[in-house]
């Protein structure tokens, strides 16, 4: 690993947000350290936790002892790990919960798991009592590096994901690297490809250092692992500094999630593609699509796709599920995108590797087109090809 841009030990990325500014910590072994952290947050030596099954037979009883080492009590409720939790029953349960706990708006709530669990305690502490403490403890290197972050709180409607929720920061972000080890590999990868994310749209510098250094953050390696989430959580924080509410820059930070989002709607978001993937297929396409139109040169487009097809993560349609993917049935899923406005698709664009930037000047016609010169069928003209062989036959 070059030892002369990374630090070996705890990185703090202030977010800073006036009178809602707060810290991300990020180190290895910061867990069981936790309490050191979290008292002096505190109005009384009392939190509660809200974690999932998963997580909590490998990491729960960490947080708990070094809570309690600090004189800290604490009150657990775990539920069911997976997006089904994401649902209005389940916040109903868990500001239930919280109430009969009697959990005061000055108490800190702590979100220990993934997005899932970020998301709905992030939103549960939103709205109980109008609005109590919470404290974000991310379990997967995609929350460590973005959705524990900035704010975004959700549940899902029947209507889609992440569509009731409200912005609302973290009092503090406590981010182990520690806890990767029990992350499944193919996790850790999807997560990287948000890593790689950051390089891409914001910092060509750190892109370099990932094609340097991706396999050790990959591998495992604690102080590569800190030195990226720290650089990743690094622009993350100033661009939500400058725009908390996604009136302008934030939507950068969706390089790669229009395409993305599609393939998850297609795929059921399904175990077939997980979101990372998605966003790592997305990425390569959104920089194809930079290149035909000639905003962006051909090696950073190959630089990016080498970088993520080295940790094997999906570069081209083909390789999820079937590959087989209809470009009407991917543009109709694209015009469904949170991100249209006025009815126009917007895209992440970029113009070079660290430089991307918003439009929405692409048409669905080129969109189609694109599609399937990436491989996308073209059911739309296979099936009229076929209706006139048809109508010849007769
Ligand atoms: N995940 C994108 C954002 O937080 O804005």
């Amino acid at each position: 690993m070059n030892q002369k841009t990374t630090d070996q030990t705890q990185q703090t990325v202030r977010v800073a947000l006036e009178a809602r500014s707060y810290d991300i910590e990020i180190a290895a072994g910061l867990l069981a350290r936790a309490g050191d952290f979290i008292k002096p947050l505190l109005k009384r030596p009392h939190v509660a936790i809200v974690t999932d099954n998963h997580v909590a037979k490998h990491h729960l009883a960490t947080l708990q002892d070094g809570l309690k080492a600090m004189g800290i009590a604490s009150t657990t409720t775990i539920i069911p790990a997976g997006e089904n939790s994401k649902s209005f029953g389940r916040l109903e349960q868990l500001c239930g919960w919280l109430l009969d706990e009697k959990i005061e708006r000055d108490d800190c709530i702590i979100a220990l798991g993934g997005g899932v669990i970020g998301d709905l305690t992030g939103f549960a502490a939103a709205i109980v009592r109008r609005g109590a403490r919470f404290i974000q403890i991310p379990t997967t290197l995609l929350a460590q590096v973005d959705s524990s972050i900035g704010g975004k709180t959700a549940i899902n409607a029947a209507q889609g994901k992440n569509l009731i929720g409200a912005f609302f920061q973290p009092e503090l972000v406590l981010v182990d690297t520690q806890v990767l080890t029990t992350l499944p590999a193919r996790e850790l990868r999807a997560g990287y490809a948000e890593v790689v994310k950051y390089g891409a749209l914001g910092n060509v510098a750190f892109f370099d250092w990932l094609e340097e250094n991706g396999a050790d953050v990959l591998a495992g390696d604690a102080a590569a692992q800190t030195y990226a989430i720290a650089e990743s959580c690094r622009l993350k924080a100033q661009i939500v500094a400058r725009d908390e509410r996604e009136n302008g820059e934030r939507a950068l930070l969706n390089l790669g999630h229009t395409f993305g989002h599609a393939f998850e709607a297609l795929t059921g978001y399904s175990n077939t593609l997980l979101h990372g993937e998605a966003v790592a297929l997305g990425m390569v396409l959104a920089f194809e699509l930079s290149l035909a139109r000639g905003h962006c040169p051909a090696e950073d487009a190959a630089r990016l796709r080498a970088l993520l097809d080295a940790a094997t993560l999906p570069v081209t349609m083909t390789r999820i599920g079937n590959g087989n993917f209809d470009a009407d049935a991917l543009v109709a899923a694209m015009s469904q995108d949170k991100k249209v406005k006025s009815g126009k698709m917007r895209f992440v664009l970029t113009e070079a590797l660290g430089r991307s930037f918003l439009t929405d000047t692409v048409s669905r016609d080129d969109l189609r087109d694109f599609l399937i010169a990436q491989g996308a069928l073209d059911k739309g003209a296979q099936n009229k090809a076929g209706a006139a062989r048809e109508g010849s036959r007769q």
